[in-house]
This record gives C-alpha cells, sequence and structure tokens, in this order.
C-alpha cells in the first residue's frame, strides 16, 4: 500500500497493522519522521549502542528493564540548554526582539534543545541507527506538541499561557506495531514519487485547503531536521516555499491530481477528499472516471479546525472515493 501523503502516519499505521506491506511518504521531513517510526520499527528498540553508554548506576539502570524506557528516562532527565527553539520560540529567548514569541516556556524550550542535541551527537556518533533516531525525534515531536502553546497548528501562537503549555515536556514511549516485513518512508513529492513506483493499493490524502502544512507546521519540521534556519516575523516562520504544494492552489491542484491520477500505476486508488475542498466533487468524479468507474462514500466531518459556528445548510462531508482501475 502506497500512502503518498502521509501527514502524522495514522492511516499508515492502520495498514501496517492490517498486514500491509507499507510505503508512506509526505514532502515534509517532520511527517516522514512520525511515519518511520512507525513503519520502520517492527519489534522493541534494543538502542544497543545507546544505552549501554548511558551513565548511571546499575541500580538505577536496573529500576528500567528494558532499554526503550531507559533512554526515555535518560533523555528525560537531561539538562535544558538555551539552544535554537529556546532563542527564538520562548518569551526569554525572544526577549531582545520587538515581540516575544511564546510557543513555549523557556524551561520547555531548553528541554527540547537539550534533547534534540543529544539525538543528533548519538546518530552523528553511531550510538543510534538512523531507524532508532526518527524513533526518539518522533517521540521529541509527540511530547513539544503536548506543551506547544498553540490552538491547533503553528500558524499562531496563544498570547497568553494555556495551561497545557505550563506543563513539563515529557517523551513518552510510542506504541510499537510488531511486523516482520520491511516497510519503507519517503520524503518527496507525491506526483514524483508515482512516476517511479508502482503499487497494488494507493491511498491518497492530499491537502484539500490553501494553507500549506509548511507553513503551519514550520515549528515541527525545525525540530525534527534539528537545524537554524533564518527565521522571519511575529511567527518566526523558517523558509518553507521548498515544501508549497500544488494540492494548496485552486487553480493548480486539479491539475496536480489529474497528473497524479494518469501515472499511477495501482490497481486500486482511493483518495480521501472534502466537500469544500479546493478541487470540486465533480472535477474529481471527471478525474477518476480516467482510470475506470469511481465510487465514493461520504460521512458527516467535523469543520478543520474553525471557530466558525456550523452551518446545517451545508455540512461539512468528508468523501472516499475508490476506482479499480482498469
Ligand atoms: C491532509 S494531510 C494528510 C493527513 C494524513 N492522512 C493523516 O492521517 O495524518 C496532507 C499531507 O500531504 C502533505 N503534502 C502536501 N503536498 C504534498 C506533495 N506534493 N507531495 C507529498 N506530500 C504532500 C502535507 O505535508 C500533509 O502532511
Amino acid at each position: 500500500v502506497g500512502d503518498l501523503f502521509c501527514g502524522s502516519a495514522v492511516v499508515a499505521r492502520l495498514f501496517k497493522e492490517m498486514g500491509y506491506r507499507v510505503i508512506a511518504n509526505d514532502n515534509l521531513w517532520f511527517c516522514s519522521r512520525l511515519a518511520a517510526s512507525v513503519l520502520r520499527i517492527n519489534r522493541e528498540p534494543t538502542f544497543a549502542h545507546a544505552s549501554a553508554l548511558i551513565p548511571g548506576t546499575l541500580i538505577q539502570k536496573a529500576l528500567f528493564d528494558n532499554p526503550y524506557d531507559l533512554v526515555m528516562e535518560f533523555l528525560n532527565n537531561l539538562p535544558g540548554i538555551e539552544g535554537f527553539i529556546f532563542r527564538e520560540y520562548s518569551p526569554d529567548g525572544t526577549n531582545g526582539g520587538a515581540a516575544p514569541r511564546r510557543y513555549f516556556t523557556r524551561s520547555n524550550a531548553m528541554r527540547i534543545d537539550g534533547i534534540r542535541k543529544e539525538i543528533a551527537n548519538w546518530a552523528k556518533e553511531g550510538r543510534i541507527d538512523s531507524d532508532e533516531a526518527s524513533l526518539l525525534v518522533a517521540c521529541l515531536l509527540h511530547a513539544a506538541n503536548r506543551v506547544a502553546n498553540i490552538a491547533g497548528t503553528y500558524g499562531a501562537f496563544i498570547k497568553r499561557w494555556d495551561p497545557r503549555a505550563l506543563r513539563d515536556l515529557r517523551l513518552k514511549r510510542l506504541p510499537i506495531v510488531e511486523s516482520e516485513l520491511e516497510h519503507e518512508v519517503l520524503c518527496m513529492d507525491a506526483n514524483q514519487l508515482v512516476q517511479q513506483r508502482s503499487f497494488d493499493i494507493l491511498y491518497l490524502d492530499p491537502p484539500y485547503t490553501w494553507r500549506h502544512y509548511g507553513a503551519y507546521y514550520h515549528l515541527l519540521e525545525t525540530i525534527a531536521l534539528g537545524d537554524e534556519p533564518q527565521v522571519a516575523g511575529k511567527t518566526g516562520i523558517r523558509p518553507w516555499e521548498q515544501n508549497k504544494s500544488r494540492y494548496c492552489s485552486r487553480t493548480d491542484a486539479p491539475v496536480a491530481l489529474r497528473e497524479l491520477i494518469a501515472s499511477a500505476n495501482s490497481s486500486h486508488i482511493f483518495l480521501s477528499y472534502n466537500t469544500e475542498g479546493l478541487i470540486s466533487h465533480d472535477q474529481i468524479m471527471e478525474i477518476l472516471s480516467l482510470r475506470g468507474h469511481p465510487l465514493y462514500y461520504e460521512t458527516a466531518y467535523r469543520r478543520y479546525r474553525s471557530n466558525k459556528p456550523p452551518d446545517h445548510n451545508k455540512p461539512l462531508k468528508e468523501r472516499l472515493y475508490y476506482v479499480k482501475t482498469s
């Protein structure tokens, strides 16, 4: 199964749990790391080269009877450092600027910096392999997201502290989906990927609004990459134009979908889309008809992070389209 716009990887996880061999892809690095943490880890990680080197007495080590818990505990107890996240995204770090940014408290920002640096050092020194590094980065992304002072996306921070943001950041182990199969994770443009690979089943869940994920989740991308980009504006957004999606443009989205569907080498194609999306239902049916007789199922859906009261005359629906290619 190919999940070419995998996002949080919850659907990729479901496919893995169902026993399929999964190829997950997203053009954002942080999404690809979330997918790697789900798909590339098939059994309890041993952290063979990291856990042995963690300082501490044998008694402390014995308290944690497996290496995954030991590594989590070690990282959770690291001292914070005044790194990039502290400098750009906590009010103390940005105090020198005209408008302090309030995405994380001082101590949580410093802990993100400390943990991210340790993971990078371990990876550089070969103490963890790339899959173990992805697992730890994904744990950090989930932990940071739990204490981020935002109302859903990183497009803006909340001016006052949300009580959630005042809690201490803590890494938690992610559940492991056991599997005997080798799953793949890629980070590239979905339209290019379909030119190169074939699938039995394709699951497509492209963005359906003009909101670019690269802009709305900029901070998670920075934590995942562990870089120090030139950030700008009130929100400290990183340059994200290289992740601009054609699916977020009213004129280009139908063209991009047509190209993808036309070149997809797959027996079954599923497309998840929304009745308020940039591509109309009629356009989608017409595009999918290029490959067979499309069917669709629909279900009522909660409005995307909006405070607008629901319009009962025009209920929002999520549609799942399906075409068996001929
Ligand atoms: C609607 S979300 C997918 C949600 C996902 N199914 C989940 O369960 O979390 C769309 C995703 O497509 C990604 N994306 C946008 N344009 C892309 C492109 N051209 N190629 C690959 N990924 C893209 C975005 O980064 C975003 O994560």
